[in-house]
C-alpha cells in the first residue's frame, strides 16, 4: 500500500486527506493541533507542525512516505517543497518558487521582474520607511503583512476616513489626531501580523475582484474557471460572496487569463493547482497574489464542481500520484455562495447571538445545495473583520451565475438571526 503525508488536518484539507483516502492511500495526517478535523479522516495522526519543515523531514525519513502534498492550506506548501526536495521526490513547486508564492514581497519581486502586471509596491521594515512609503504612493493604499494570510492584517488605509478605519482595526481615534499618529496604528496593526515584520505598502487597485483556478499539468496549465469575489472595503478585506463563472466581459476574461497564465509561469509551477487573485483596474488586469494550491472558500471544494463538474481536489491528488488528470468541465452552470455575518451598520462586537432562525426554510429554496451556520445561538456576534467573524454560508446553483447568485441571495434573505446584548 502506497503511504502519503498530508500537510495539515484543518477542515480545509479535509476533502483531501477522504479522495487520498478514496485513491487506497495509507494517510498521514500531520498538524501542530491535535484536535484538527482532519485526524479523524486519516489512518495515523503525527502531531508535528506543517511549517516545522526539519521536522517534516524527520518523519518522512521515518515513516517512508511515497508522497508527501499539502491541499489548500498556504503555508505548508512550502515544507512539501522543500522535503521533496531534499528526498530527491517529484516536486510540483521548487522550494525557491514555493517561497515566492507564500511570502507577498518576494511574490510581488518576482513578477515584477517577470514583467507580471502588479500595484505599486513598496517594501518596509520601519516605522520610517513606512512613512515615506505613505507619501509617495498617495493618501489612499493598502497596508499589509508580507507573510500572512485569510486577510489578516491587510487594511485598506484611507487619510479622509482616520475614525473609521482605526475604529475597524480596534485603535483608538481622536479628533485631533495627526497622519503620523493615525499612520503608526496602521503600521502596528499591519507589523503585529508579519511573521518575518515586514510590510508592504500597496498602491490601492480600484475595480472589480476576482479569482482564477487553474491546474497545471507537466508545465502546461489549464484555466478551470474565473470567480467573481464580493469583498468588504474600508478598512478591511473581508469575502462575503463567490460567484461564478464570472460575469466580466469576454475581453476582460481574456485579459484577467493572460495575467494569471503569465503569473503561473513566473512563479514556475510545473504540477498541480494555483489560485490566483486578479484585480481588474482601469489600466488593466492586475495581480493581487497567486497561491500553488487549492482556493479555499469553498470555491474548489464546493463551487467548482457545481459549476463545471470538475473535481479539483482529485485533479491535484491524481497529480501529485502521477495519474491522468480529468481537469475537463463536464458541464456548463452557475453556482454561488453567499456568507452570512454581521451588518456592518451597527455595532455588535459586544452583542451575542440570541437565536437564529429559517435555516430549514433556506434549505428547500430552488437550486439551494447547502446551507451551513457555523455560530449558533449563545456565540459572540461580533464584527466581520476576518473570515472567521462569518456567521455561516448558503451555497446555490442555477442555470448560470446570474441565476446561481439571485437562489442564494433569496435563501440567505430567510435566515433570521436576533442579536442581544450581554
Ligand atoms: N493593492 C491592493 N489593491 C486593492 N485591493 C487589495 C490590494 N491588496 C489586497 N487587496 C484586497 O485585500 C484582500 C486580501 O489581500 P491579499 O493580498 O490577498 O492577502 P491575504 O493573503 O490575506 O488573502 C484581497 O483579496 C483584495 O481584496
Ligand atoms: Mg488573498
Amino acid at each position: 500500500m502506497k503511504k502519503i503525508f498530508v500537510l495539515g488536518a484543518s477542515a480545509l484539507q479535509v476533502p483531501a486527506i477522504k479522495n487520498a483516502k478514496e485513491k487506497g492511500l495509507y494517510v498521514y495526517a500531520l498538524d501542530y493541533d491535535p484536535e484538527a478535523v482532519g485526524i479523524a479522516y486519516a489512518d495515523e495522526f503525527l502531531c508535528i507542525s506543517t511549517i516545522d519543515k526539519e521536522a517534516v523531514l524527520e518523519a518522512a525519513k521515518k515513516y517512508e512516505p511515497d508522497y508527501i502534498m499539502t491541499s489548500t492550506s498556504d503555508m505548508p506548501v512550502r515544507c512539501a517543497a522543500w522535503v521533496n526536495e531534499q528526498l530527491g521526490k517529484k516536486a510540483d513547486i521548487a522550494y525557491e518558487d514555493a517561497i515566492c508564492a507564500t511570502d507577498k514581497v518576494h511574490m510581488r519581486r518576482r513578477m515584477k521582474e517577470k514583467n507580471v502586471p502588479v500595484p505599486e509596491f513598496h517594501v518596509v521594515d520601519s516605522f520610517e520607511d513606512f512613512k515615506e512609503a505613505a507619501s509617495l504612493i498617495g493618501t489612499r493604499f493598502v497596508s499589509k503583512p508580507a507573510d500572512n494570510a485569510a486577510s489578516r492584517g491587510v487594511v485598506l488605509v484611507d487619510l479622509s476616513s482616520k475614525q473609521e478605519v482605526l475604529e475597524g482595526i480596534g485603535a483608538d481615534f481622536s479628533d485631533n489626531m495627526s497622519d503620523e499618529a493615525f499612520y503608526k496604528a496602521i503600521y502596528e496593526y499591519s507589523k503585529g501580523y508579519s511573521r518575518g515584520g515586514e510590510v508592504l505598502v500597496e498602491e490601492f487597485m480600484e475595480g472589480p475582484e476576482v479569482s482564477v483556478e487553474s491546474i497545471t499539468v507537466e508545465g502546461e496549465s489549464h484555466i478551470i474557471t474565473i470567480t467573481d469575489k464580493m469583498v468588504t472595503e474600508v478598512p478591511f478585506f473581508v469575502e462575503t460572496g463567490h460567484t461564478e463563472p464570472s460575469r466580466l466581459p469576454l475581453d476582460v476574461q481574456e485579459d484577467i487569463r493572460n495575467v494569471a497564465l503569465k503569473a503561473i509561469a513566473a512563479l514556475g509551477v510545473k504540477n498541480g493547482p494555483t489560485h490566483t487573485e486578479i484585480k481588474v483596474t482601469k489600466s488593466g488586469a492586475k495581480l493581487v497574489e497567486i497561491a500553488a494550491r487549492l482556493g479555499g472558500d469553498f470555491i474548489t471544494s464546493r463551487l467548482v464542481p457545481l459549476s463545471t463538474g470538475v473535481d479539483m481536489i482529485d485533479c491535484q491528488l491524481s497529480s501529485t500520484l502521477g495519474e491522468t488528470v480529468n481537469w475537463q468541465s463536464t458541464k456548463s452552470c452557475g453556482s454561488a455562495i453567499r456568507f452570512i455575518f454581521a451588518d456592518d451598520k451597527e455595532d455588535t462586537k459586544e452583542q451575542v447571538i440570541k437565536s437564529i432562525d429559517g435555516i430549514e426554510e433556506a434549505k428547500k429554496m430552488p437550486g439551494v445545495a447547502e446551507v451551513v451556520m457555523t455560530k449558533k445561538a449563545g456565540d459572540l456576534a461580533g464584527n466581520l473583520t476576518n473570515s472567521g467573524d462569518r456567521y455561516g454560508h448558503v451555497i446555490a446553483t442555477g442555470k448560470d451565475a446570474e441565476e446561481a447568485a439571485r437562489n442564494a441571495e433569496a435563501a440567505v434573505k430567510k435566515i433570521v438571526i436576533v442579536k442581544t446584548d450581554k
